[in-house]
């Protein structure tokens, strides 16, 4: 069954006096335990796909629907509480708070969409291998490990989507293919569904489908 589905998307960025067409009549669908792969060049509208079906950024038409309900018209409100409650993010940057330790960091984002799942970041610190380094800050832990905690943060409300912007770009090949390895973990034990940008075609292997998005349109979707 389609989790996201995407109608005729449009996107514009105005620039000064311009209007640059950002993404064009973008239509697409992911299943359930899909691990998509979106691949193109910098500057190709990559992340601004991300932002806006993650509804982080305003659409300019089109349609998106999650789980079959259309969340082009909701409230600021509620889609707030969605994007809280049924998507997670990692970054390449990782994006963590530097004056809170891992384990604040992930308990900060339970404790925003209204929990305190002390055993559920338990359970994710063991998942992400990083058990032992609840209580450093993230400078003292090297990129592999603070994206490790940032992946912990993106699946404490149990998400239905993981949103996943080049989350190695930053990390050496081997960093880089750890943090993959675990989201296919992820993808395959527990049937997360995960959308992936990245600007390494090797790791398109991981996925069961790849869209390549260029100057804001699809080409050849396998
Ligand atoms: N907030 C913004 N305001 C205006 N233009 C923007 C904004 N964000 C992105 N753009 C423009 O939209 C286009 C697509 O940018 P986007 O960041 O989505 O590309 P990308 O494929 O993710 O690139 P990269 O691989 O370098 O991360 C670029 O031309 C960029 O300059
Ligand atoms: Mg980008």
């Amino acid at each position: 069954m389609a989790i996201l589905e995407v109608k005729n998307l449009n996107k514009y960025y105005i620039q000064g006096k311009y209007k640059n067409h950002i993404l064009k009549n973008i239509t697409m669908s992911v299943n359930e335990g899909d691990f998509l792969g979106i691949i193109g060049p910098s500057g190709s509208g990559k992340t601004t796909l991300l932002y806006c079906l993650s509804s982080l950024e305003t659409i300019d038409n089109g349609e998106i629907s999650l789980d079959g309900q259309n969340i082009n018209n909701l409230t600021d409100s509620l889609v707030s509480e969605l994007r809280q409650k049924h998507l997670g993010f990692i970054f390449q940057f990782y994006n963590l708070v530097p004056n809170l330790t891992a384990y604040e960091n992930v308990l900060l984002a339970s404790v925003i969409a209204g929990k305190n799942d002390e055993d559920k970041i338990n359970e994710l610190f063991a998942l992400v291998g990083m058990s032992e380094y609840r209580d450093y800050y993230p400078n003292e832990l090297s990129g592999g490990m603070q994206q490790r905690i940032a992946i912990a943060r993106a699946l404490v409300n149990t998400p239905r989507i993981l949103f996943a912007d080049e989350p190695t770009g930053n990390l050496d090949q081997k960093k880089g293919k750890e943090i993959m390895d675990l989201l296919e973990k992820l993808n395959k034990d527990e049937n997360l569904t995960i959308i992936l940008v990245t600007h390494n075609e090797d790791y398109l292997k991981y996925c069961n489908k790849t869209i390549n998005l260029i100057d804001g349109e699809f080409i050849d979707n396998k």
